[in-house]
């Protein structure tokens, strides 16, 4: 079944999809106008449909969404480069963020790039972003450099954060 995004749904609506499971799976072409919304609304600089599309698509990336109930409220997507992978975007609607639905996306890639044999995982993050921050660093994810000017319409650093996923899985959380 296609998964849609959530219109504004009654309060009952919202009570049953609160409610509900969650899943992870691979994004598909369907997933795209639910993706692309989210991307929109969590980013000043969004990526575009177009690069989403082309993301799916591509035999080197790790593309996941989170569903809930048949709604798409999160998604991740990954590039794999030999035994390393770069996480391009991740965000959550935000009408569920801080119901642990990054962590059930982060858990899952970990995973899924592990059996993958990747050995290391980087990313960017806005040096304003805590949240994001906050999030990587209870993976084992660290900071390992910063990329000044890397936002340069907003003037802002990006932090260079990496895991190692054999130090992740002391963690328990890959
Ligand atoms: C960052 C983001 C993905 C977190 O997703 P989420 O589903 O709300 O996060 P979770 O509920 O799984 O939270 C897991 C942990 O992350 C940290 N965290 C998440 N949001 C936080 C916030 N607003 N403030 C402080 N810590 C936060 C906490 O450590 C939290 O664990 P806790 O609940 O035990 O305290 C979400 O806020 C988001 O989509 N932001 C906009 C897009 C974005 O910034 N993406 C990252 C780009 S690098």
């Amino acid at each position: 079944m296609t998964a849609h995004c959530i219109p504004n749904p009654s309060k009952e609506v919202w009570d049953l999809i609160e409610a509900s499971g969650v899943h992870v799976r691979k994004m598909t072409e369907q997933d795209l106008n639910s993706v692309h919304g989210i991307e929109r609304k969590s980013f000043r600089n969004p990526w575009s449909r177009q690069s989403i599309a082309r993301e799916i698509r591509n035999p080197d990336s790790l593309t996941l969404v989170v569903e809930k109930d048949h709604f798409v409220v999160g998604y991740v997507i990954c590039w794999c480069v030999c035994d390393e992978a770069h996480v391009g975007t991740l965000a959550v609607d935000s009408r569920f963020r801080r119901t642990k639905i990054g962590e059930k996306l982060l858990r899952q890639l970990t995973k899924d790039l592990t059996r993958k044999n990747i050995n290391h995982v980087y990313l960017e993050v806005r040096h304003s972003n805590l949240a994001a921050q906050k999030l990587y660093k209870k993976f084992g994810f660290k900071v390992s450099g910063v990329r000044k000017n890397y936002y340069s319409k907003e003037n802002e650093d990006a932090l260079l954060m990496s895991l190692s996923l054999k130090e992740g899985l002391q963690y328990g959380l890959v």
